[in-house]
């Protein structure tokens, strides 16, 4: 360790400054710096990522002459899972898995540590926040007690770093990342620094021993622990578990991938026997929706590469006695929504003006993609007029200021998608319609405008 100084760090993003601030220049938070000793000049990436030294000398490589082999995958038997990581888990990757406290990380991991187990060998979970009784007693709820899955309650670093170097385990997982603390740093357990610091060791313990180690994050917003963001560009993965906990959907993004694609999702069902994979999302997603109800419209969405259908839904209504109309969006991009809104009252005439507007993507699900504003300015019409968009529609597009209605990328997947799913109608961007080949029995509706699209649909 360096020499030591006091420095104030954002708990959020790491942002560090010599005195304390009220507000994070780099993240605008609020109240999150707290003082901690710096442990050395270096940071920890400028350690891990330190060149191979041979005499004091660095020597460096030829790019032509670097191996390009492809990394080696294992797959952790949860095809969700696998599918976020692309492809199964790389020998070595240090994947950081982040998010609400009960939201089902310890779930996802034991369940996948249990199947690399069964793989790769001796494989270590290692708990800072349940002792082993209480572990076992999930891991019996959810079938997860293969004889290769070992188990560690610790959280100081220096017995972890003995354990690993004594047992050899083939995969690793450390939960969480915030318990964890080295004796010989100076600050608080769950702090930045000891967080960073207690990351930094474990990555290279993982990259020297080719093991893959996954990182459990809080995400927190009070500033007492540290955030998983400060650990987002040490780690080689970064891995978003959420969903609403009232509802049973869970969904798995990447945010980073040194080894796969960012874009892909994995949809999960948290059930008794623990998370299991969903095989037809959008049946899911559709299998409450109310019968020809005003305001329903269903968008063929793309998450990833792969089409999902989902409902929106929107409530339009009257604002109370000359009162500010509300506008409340969750589950689609509130910025999109003021847009079709806007487009809607100065295009197509609906006074919108003094309305209140309600509107929600069904089953915690996100849509941002702007394929979304046809669907979205369909709902709000639907529910304004009170005349449901049929039963049978989907509608894909987006929707620009002038009221045209423009093109969508992937438009075969998502039409065979909901004719999969018995739609037989589509409104699609008439701009889409040639060369399209359509699904059998679906029949589209080509619309170039987004009052054509509310003439067709939800014509009074
Ligand atoms: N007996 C049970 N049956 C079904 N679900 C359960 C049961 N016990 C816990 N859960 C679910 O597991 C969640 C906790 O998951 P956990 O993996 O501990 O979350 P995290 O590690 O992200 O804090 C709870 O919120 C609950 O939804
Ligand atoms: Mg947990």
């Amino acid at each position: 360790m360096g020499r030591s100084k006091a420095v104030f760090v954002c708990q959020e993003c790491g942002h560090e400054s010599p005195k304390w601030l009220g507000r994070c220049p780099a993240c605008s938070a609020w109240n999150a710096f707290v003082e901690e000793r710096a442990s050395s000049a270096a940071g920890p990436a400028a350690r891990t990522l330190g060149t191979q030294k041979r005499n004091g000398e660095a020597r460096p490589l030829r790019l032509l002459d670097a191996r390009a082999a492809p990394e080696e995958r294992t797959p952790t038997g949860l095809r969700e899972f696998d599918r976020v990581l692309g492809g199964g888990i790389v020998a070595g990757a240090v994947v950081l898995v982040g998010g609400d406290p009960g939201i089902g990380k310890s779930t996802l991991l034991l369940q996948v540590m249990n199947s690399l187990g069964a793989t790769l060998g001796p494989v270590l979970y290692i708990s800072g926040e349940e002792s082993a009784q209480q572990v076992r007693l999930r891991a019996e709820r959810l079938g997860a007690v293969g004889g290769d899955l070992f188990f560690l309650a610790e959280t100081d670093l220096s017995v972890i770093e003995a354990a690993l170097a004594g047992n050899r385990p083939r995969a690793v997982v450390v939960d969480s990342i915030q318990t964890v603390f080295h004796p010989d740093l100076p600050a608080a357990p769950g702090s930045v620094t000891q967080v960073r610091e207690c990351a930094a060791a474990l990555l290279r313990w993982g990259k020297a021993a080719s093991v893959p180690v996954f990182l459990v994050g809080h995400v927190t917003k009070s500033g007492e622990l540290a955030g998983p963001r400060v650990l987002e560009h040490i780690v080689d993965t970064v891995l978003y578990f959420e969903g609403e906990r009232q509802t049973s959907f869970r969904l798995l993004r990447a945010v980073k991938n040194r080894f796969g694609p960012t874009h892909e999702v994995g949809i999960f069902e948290m059930t008794e026997a623990g998370l299991s994979e969903v095989e037809n999302p959008s049946r899911l997603f559709l299998a409450e929706r109310p019968p020809n109800a005003a305001g329903s419209v269903v968008i063929p969405a793309m998450e990833g590469t792969r089409p999902v259908l989902v409902e929106v839904q929107a409530l339009v209504g009257s604002t109370n006695f000359m009162g500010t109309p509300r506008r409340l969006v969750t589950g689609a991009d509130y910025n999109r929504v003021a847009i079709v809104l806007a487009v809607l009252e100065k295009r197509a005439g609906l006074a919108l003006g003094s309305q209140d507007v309600y509107v929600n993507v069904v089953g915690g699900v996100r849509v941002q993609e702007p394929a979304a504003d046809l669907g979205l300015a369909l709902a709000v019409a639907s529910s304004l007029r009170n005349v449901p968009v049929g039963q049978d529609t989907v509608a894909v597009g987006e929707v620009g200021l002038a009221g045209e209605v423009r093109s969508v990328a992937r438009l075969e997947y998502r039409l065979s998608e909901a004719a999969k799913l018995g739609f037989t109608r589509a409104v699609i961007p008439a701009t889409n319609r040639e060369g399209l080949r359509l699904p059998k029995g679906l029949a589209a509706v080509p619309v170039r405008r987004v009052e054509e699209a509310l003439e067709e649909c939800v014509a009074r």
